[in-house]
């Protein structure tokens, strides 16, 4: 039985790689891709969004969402994606056009109009799907479960207490993970373990088809803003690991825990505090990547591009 997913995504070169793991693997079925303000504008996302469905001919409607964070200002991760948001590649002119539908409205009626349940995976800001739990909030019925990266266990890489994608939009982390639906967390304390080394790379190019050069010549970018940023060789592919996690959910040792988005205006907003030994006592709200099978990791990827034809 196919997963039936909305990606919600900020690519982003990572969030690329998610994309196109999703458009390709036979055991998801990709219902729509939707947009957010996240590692660049709006714009330069959908730009990217679009360019890797045509150029890897993954034919799934793209809806543009929100242009900015619920209540802060938007910040983008130039730094990292470059200035397209997907440097490194190039494409043919576009011709793919995103569909007219506001994103939340598309994920709210979608899920409205499903008989089954649909899995939402977000692997950038939350404030597409914070903005659909609140306008339409008998969603959270109808979503199986959220399998999102963001957050970490321990520190942060936007400041030291936060993970981007939670930092971005602590207001809208707190919707969702306060929503009463399964979430799983793919936090930068597992995906840290995914570092794209160089001979990762030359392993997934050595498959010499259009999507394993297209990982290549994305990697190779990522990595030296990687490099240039943090000071580490090879980049961790922090967004992949959730598909990876609905191809194989061996993949992930999951904590159920109390998981507190903070939200105040202070050094550690945004902070996703994992309460793992259950200190407080209080409800689990949160399934918790505690640890990954890398090398699993990195074979459900060239398992992804090799099955691209
Ligand atoms: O912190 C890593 C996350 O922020 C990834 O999703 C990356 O694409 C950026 O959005
Ligand atoms: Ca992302």
């Amino acid at each position: 039985m196919k997963r039936k997913i909305i990606l919600d995504c900020d690519p982003g070169h990572d969030d690329a790689v998610a994309l196109m793991m999703a458009g390709i693997h036979p055991s998801i079925d990709l219902l729509g891709v939707t947009i957010v303000s996240g590692n660049q504008t709006l714009e330069k996302n959908l730009t990217n969004a679009l360019n890797i469905c045509q150029y890897l001919n993954i034919d799934v409607p793209v809806y543009a969402g929100s242009t900015r964070p619920l209540v802060k200002k938007p910040v983008y991760a130039e730094f990292i994606h470059g200035k397209s948001g997907l440097d490194g590649p190039t494409f043919d002119p576009l011709v793919k056009k995103p569909e007219e539908k506001f994103a939340p409205v598309y994920i709210a009626e979608t899920l409205m109009n499903s008989e089954e349940k649909i899995t939402l995976v977000p692997t950038g800001p939350l404030t597409n799907i914070a903005l659909a739990m609140r306008l339409e909030p008998k969603i959270v019925d109808k979503i199986e479960e959220i399998v999102l990266m963001g957050g970490s266990v321990d520190s942060g890489n936007i400041t030291p207490a936060a993970e981007f994608n939670i930092w971005v939009d602590a207001e809208a982390a707190r919707i969702v993970f306060e929503s009463g639906v399964k979430v799983v967390m793919c936090g930068l304390n597992v995906t840290r373990k995914l570092r794209c080394f160089q001979e990762i790379i030359d392993r997934m190019d050595k498959i010499g088809n259009k999507a394993s050069t297209l990982f290549k010549e994305m990697m190779e970018f990522y990595n030296q803003t990687q490099l240039s940023s943090f000071g580490w060789v090879g980049g961790p592919l922090h967004d992949p690991l959730t598909i990876a996690y609905l191809i194989d959910n061996s993949v992930l040792k999951l904590n159920h825990c109390h998981v507190d988005v903070d939200n105040n205006n202070s050094v550690s907003y945004g902070r996703t505090n994992c309460d793992f030994p259950g200190i407080q006592g209080l409800e689990p709200t949160a399934y918790v990547a505690e640890d990954v099978d890398i090398e699993k990791f990195w074979n459900i990827i060239e398992e992804c591009l090799k099955l691209y034809s």
